[in-house]
C-alpha cells in the first residue's frame, strides 16, 4: 500500500510565464518564493512552493504528493513497477527542481502525471502574499478520471486514499482527516481539473468574488456552497485554462473507522447547496 502523507506541489507548464506569474501574484495570492530562469516558484504556506508554474506546454500538469521516507518511496516504486506502471526516478537535477530529496514519477490509469516526493523543503520565512486573499494553505486537487471506477480502485487500493463522499460514481477522497484531498472529474484527457486553496472565511470567499470579478477573471462556479464538504467556495478561470478554487470549512472526518460514504444524485445540486450552477467546469452541468 502507497501511504500518501499529504499534497505537495503541482507543476503547471505555462505558454506565457510573465502573465501566469502576474495571474498567481496579483490574482490568486500567491506569493513569490523564488524566480529562476524559466521557473517560478510560487507560495501559499510555510513551505518553499506549492505551485511552479514553467515556461512549457500547458498540457503538461503534474501533482506531487508526499511520502514518509526513502523506504517508502522505494517500495512504492516496487509496487507501482509490479502492477505495470512505468516509474521514473528523479534525477539529482529534477529533485533541485522540486526542492525535494528525492522523488518517483509514474502516469495514473488516467494518465494523469504523478509525483511521490521525500522531505519537500520548507522555508523559515512565513508566508506573506501581496494580495491578501486570506489564503491558509494548498489544500486539494481536481484529477481528471476517464474512468471513475478504475480510478477510484487505483487511488484506494494501491494507495491509501479513502472515500468520503461520492457524487454519482465520482469519487471525493482523503488521505488524512480533511474530506477529500484527491477528488476525480471526468474527462475525455488526462490533467488537472483544478487546484483548491483554503482561506480563512467566508468572507474571503465573497471578497475575492467581487476583487477576482473587477479584474475580469472568468468565474466559473459559485460562491456556493458543496453540500458533501461543507466547504462555502469559489471556482475562477487562470492562464491556460487552469481553474483554481477557493474554499473555507471543508469537513473532517472525525471518525476514520465507522465513516461510510455518502451517496450524492449525479446532479448540480449535489455539487451546490445555495443553487449556484458551474458554467461547465464540473460534471453535472458540463
Ligand atoms: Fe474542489
Amino acid at each position: 500500500m502507497i501511504e500518501l502523507k499529504d499534497l505537495s506541489y503541482v507543476r503547471l507548464g505555462a505558454s506565457n510565464l510573465e502573465e501566469a506569474g502576474s495571474f498567481a501574484t496579483k490574482c490568486l495570492g500567491l506569493q513569490v518564493g523564488e524566480q529562476s530562469g524559466k521557473a517560478l516558484y510560487l507560495r501559499s504556506d510555510d513551505r518553499a512552493h506549492t505551485l511552479c508554474y514553467f515556461e512549457g506546454d500547458p498540457t503538461d500538469q503534474t501533482v506531487g504528493f508526499e511520502v514518509e521516507d526513502e523506504s517508502k518511496l522505494n517500495a512504492a516504486a516496487a509496487t507501482l513497477d509490479q502492477l505495470g506502471h512505468p516509474v521514473h526516478a528523479g534525477t539529482p537535477t529534477e529533485c533541485a527542481l522540486r526542492k525535494v530529496k528525492a522523488f518517483i514519477g509514474f502516469k495514473d490509469p488516467t494518465g494523469n502525471q504523478i509525483e511521490l516526493a521525500v522531505r519537500p523543503e520548507r522555508s523559515g520565512k512565513r508566508y506573506f502574499a501581496s494580495r491578501d486573499a486570506g489564503i491558509t494553505g494548498f489544500s486539494h486537487v481536481g484529477l481528471s478520471t476517464t474512468n471513475p471506477a478504475r480510478d477510484e480502485q487505483f487511488w484506494t487500493q494501491v494507495c491509501n486514499a479513502r472515500v468520503s463522499d461520492r457524487i454519482g460514481d465520482i469519487a471525493l477522497m482523503r488521505v488524512n482527516a480533511i474530506h477529500h484531498t484527491i477528488a476525480l472529474a471526468p474527462g475525455r484527457s488526462p490533467g488537472i481539473h483544478h487546484v483548491n486553496h483554503q482561506v480563512e472565511s467566508n468572507d474571503d470567499v465573497l471578497r475575492s468574488y467581487y476583487h477576482l470579478s473587477g479584474q475580469r477573471v472568468p468565474i466559473v462556479f459559485g460562491p456556493g456552497r458543496h453540500p458533501t464538504s461543507g466547504a462555502r467556495f469559489l471556482y475562477f478561470k487562470g492562464p491556460d485554462g487552469m481553474v483554481f478554487e477557493y474554499s473555507v470549512g471543508v469537513d473532517e472526518i472525525e471518525d476514520e473507522a465507522t465513516h461510510r460514504p455518502r451517496q450524492f444524485g449525479f446532479e448540480p445540486s449535489s455539487l451546490c447547496m445555495w443553487g449556484s450552477r458551474s458554467a461547465g467546469v464540473l460534471p453535472p452541468n458540463s
